[in-house]
């Protein structure tokens, strides 16, 4: 693809963000995390993109996802009220029918688009499905890890913002805030194992299963990224402090340490 088209699609999203801001500011802040977000996907993208040498046209298709993943948290929102696909609708599907519906990746090559579709639709899924290879790998892989960078930055601010002042706070949670935390997914994380969403009890649990993402990152650059932006340790100093943290802490930072030093040994 050419840089026209990503230009061409950034001036798309820009002109299509701008219709879903109103008069309601609880709405007014959740699309602007959103569209923050989105451009925030994609400097986390172009790093990677880096850090894995791609070529010149792999990261205008790297870009492209990243600025297109959540194209249909916008009209989820507006619709819904809530960003839970379960409470509401699968927004990377919703992206999808949004991206066909206004036409935007016609003029991209069939073997580019699919690439970009595939990667926009498997990017919130517990699992990418087994059978894909190649580039709709490669890139469905980026985009979760990319995706993944910024949500802990978002949430790591989210935390803070709503321990400060919670009175203020604008933007929904989902889970009740209280002291505790379930023991399975103390036990999950402990064991190395991905948690379940339905699982999450709590504040304290979802927290947990943020940490809990590290077992999902696919590129190690993903992890130092995460590492070096002290993502994980403002995460635990959320938690209560307990042993059971304390040993989550430990069992995180020694996967991530892990994994870090045996780059490219496996
Ligand atoms: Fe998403």
């Amino acid at each position: 693809m050419k840089q026209q088209q990503l230009d061409k699609f950034r001036v798309w999203f820009d002109d299509y963000v701008a219709g879903f801001y109103g008069d309601d500011e609880f709405v007014n802040v959740n699309i602007k995390l959103k569209e923050d977000h989105s451009r925030r996907t994609c400097k986390e993208m172009l790093y990677l993109a880096e850090q894995l040498n791609l070529s010149a046209n792999q990261r205008l298709i790297a870009e492209t996802i990243a600025l297109l993943h959540d194209v249909g948290r916008f009209e989820q929102f507006i619709k819904y009220k809530t960003y839970s696909d379960p409470r509401s609708t699968n927004h990377s599907l919703l992206g999808l029918k949004i991206l066909r519906r206004e036409k935007i990746l016609d003029g991209i090559e069939q073997k580019e688009r699919e690439i970009i579709e595939k990667a926009i639709e498997f990017h919130g899924r517990k699992e990418l499905p087994a059978d894909l290879d190649g580039d709709r790998l490669l890139f469905s892989k980026l985009i979760r890890d990319a995706d993944k960078i910024d949500i802990l930055y978002v949430i790591t601010q989210y935390y803070k913002q709503y321990r400060d002042n919670p009175k203020a706070f604008k933007l929904e949670v989902e889970l009740p805030d209280e002291p505790g935390y379930s023991k399975k997914v103390v036990e999950k994380i402990l064991t190395g194992q991905k948690i379940d969403y339905t699982k999450l009890r709590t504040l304290n649990d979802m927290k947990l299963c943020q940490l809990g993402w590290v077992y999902d990152v696919n590129f190690t650059a993903t992890l130092k990224r995460i590492k070096q932006r002290k993502f994980l340790q403002m995460l635990i100093d959320f938690l209560p402090k307990t042993g059971d943290i304390k040993q989550v802490e430990k069992k995180v930072f020694a996967y991530v340490d892990s994994r870090i030093e045996n780059e490219g040994k496996i």
